[in-house]
């Protein structure tokens, strides 16, 4: 697998993502999402919306704001459970998670054994004031997970879609958690993008419910291009799962800088539903229409970190490989990013053999065409072995060259990112070429 280091670079390189406020020196553990970046994240946002809720007659969506109000958090018990144990080196004062490190060992900071303090718990939650006045009244929580949402509409949403149990309601947004110890690119940050739902189920039901979210996730790592080789499936022991959850199955995965959590499916029982019931006084119950019984839905929650997918996206993708170049016989090193085609930036390059308008306007007249139906890029700089290269690099399924000969017969060739093979397609088939090979 592909060092941290070379994907970092490049990342910044090709405008996958940046180091964050970068020309002030960065910040810490911020990143920016470059124009290919962006693509890519969207892509993988979209995928997951249209598979889990639009495709799906059970799942509807919701966009809440990201702060709401205090006594959210206070029932959902994340202002006194959602919390990190954190031990100081009583020499640097560097803070580090008591379960990331050995306490036996001397701090990584100053290198010295004078020991760490007691392990205290941290509150995650990312505090900040309402208005005017820095006071406790005004005091505010950005959301430290999407699910609150889910919960605290479940009502108004059942009212208005008139959805019967078993169904989800999903999320896509932005979180934030103030981490003790963030790193390893955008796998830790303190602002991050998360995908999940709420699955509302009849108590007696859940386990069955748990096992089909098990294999969905399964089935979507497969549609993200991950080898099956690289995820682990670990059952989270009792005293060790998050405070609302009764059963916790952790995806994990074999990162370059070792085996860690991708995503989360929990069982997280009445737990939420209940302990808002309590808190507002609302009735957060749910009356069956065949049978009348009236009960508090249990819930199933699969939660996806976006920007873990995003990385594991682009380490499953990275490829080095000896390849043929333009001279005969003669081979150099070809780095291709082999995204599945839905996620890939770009699906097609336009790449007009000159620059001059003989060509170039007729390609970049294609390019538009084609751009309608998928994100094109278009380039008509340096060399077009060159081009190819740089098109490999950022992932882009099919590259089309537009030659002098395309004037006469009317025909372009379509280079396959993967195979690398070239073929010659009438422009008035193109289109039809293209979207049989992409399969969108
Ligand atoms: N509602 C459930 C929930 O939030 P979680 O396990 O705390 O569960 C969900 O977080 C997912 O968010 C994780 O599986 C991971 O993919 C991602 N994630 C968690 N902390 C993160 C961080 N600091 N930076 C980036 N992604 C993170």
């Amino acid at each position: 697998m592909i060092e941290m280091e070379k994907l970092v670079s490049l990342a910044k390189r090709r405008g996958f993502v940046f180091p964050g406020s970068d020309i002030y020196g960065g910040l810490a553990n911020s990143w920016d999402y470059g124009p290919l970046g962006t693509e890519l994240k969207r892509n993988i946002m979209d995928a997951w919306w249209k598979r889990f809720v639009t495709q799906r007659d059970d799942m509807v969506g919701m966009d809440a704001a990201i702060i709401m109000n205090p006594k959210v958090w206070e029932a959902s018990g994340h202002l006194a459970e959602f919390t990190d144990p954190l031990v100081e080196c009583k020499k640097c004062h560097m803070r580090y998670r008591a379960d990331q490190i050995d306490l036996t060992k001397a701090c990584a900071h100053c290198g010295t054994k004078d020991g760490f303090t007691e392990p205290r718990n941290f509150n995650m939650m990312f505090k900040t004031f309402l208005g005017a006045t820095e006071d406790a009244a005004s005091v505010a929580y950005l959301r430290g997970e999407l699910a609150q949402a889910m919960f605290v509409d479940f009502k108004l949403i059942l009212d208005t879609t008139r959805k019967r149990v078993p169904f989800g309601i999903a999320q896509q947004g932005k979180v934030f958690r103030n981490e003790i110890t963030p790193g390893n690119f955008i796998f830790r940050t303190r602002e991050f993008n998360l995908m999940e739902f709420e699955y509302f189920v009849h108590p007696d039901e859940w386990e069955k419910h748990f096992e089909y979210w098990l294999q969905e996730m399964k089935d979507w790592l497969d549609f993200c291009g991950v080898k099956k080789e690289n995820l682990v499936f670990h059952e989270i022991e009792d005293g060790e799962r998050a405070h609302y959850s009764k059963r916790t199955v952790d995806i994990e995965y074999h990162y370059p800088f070792g085996q860690k959590e991708l995503y989360g499916l929990a069982y997280r029982g009445e737990y939420d539903l209940k302990k808002h019931t309590d808190a507002s006084g609302a009735d957060l119950s749910y009356i069956d229409p065949v049978t009348n019984q009236k009960y508090i839905p249990h819930v199933v929650e699969p939660t996806f970190g976006i920007d873990r997918t995003v990385l594991l996206g682009m380490l499953e993708a990275y490829a080095e490989e000896q390849a043929r170049t333009a001279e005969e016989g003669e081979t150099d090193l070809r780095v291709v990013m082999r995204f599945p085609k839905a996620l890939a930036p770009f699906k097609i390059a336009m790449l007009p053999l000159s620059k001059k308008d003989e060509l170039s306007v007729p390609a970049r007249a294609l390019a538009s065409k084609l751009r309608k139906r998928w994100a094109t890029d278009y380039d008509e700089t340096q060399s077009i072995g060159k081009r190819y290269r740089r098109q490999d690099e950022i992932g882009t399924p099919y590259c089309v060259t537009y030659d002098f000969d395309t004037l006469n017969d009317q025909a372009v060739t379509v280079r396959d990112r993967d195979t690398m093979q070239q073929e010659r397609v009438k422009l008035d088939e193109l289109e039809g070429y293209l979207a049989a090979k992409l399969g969108f």
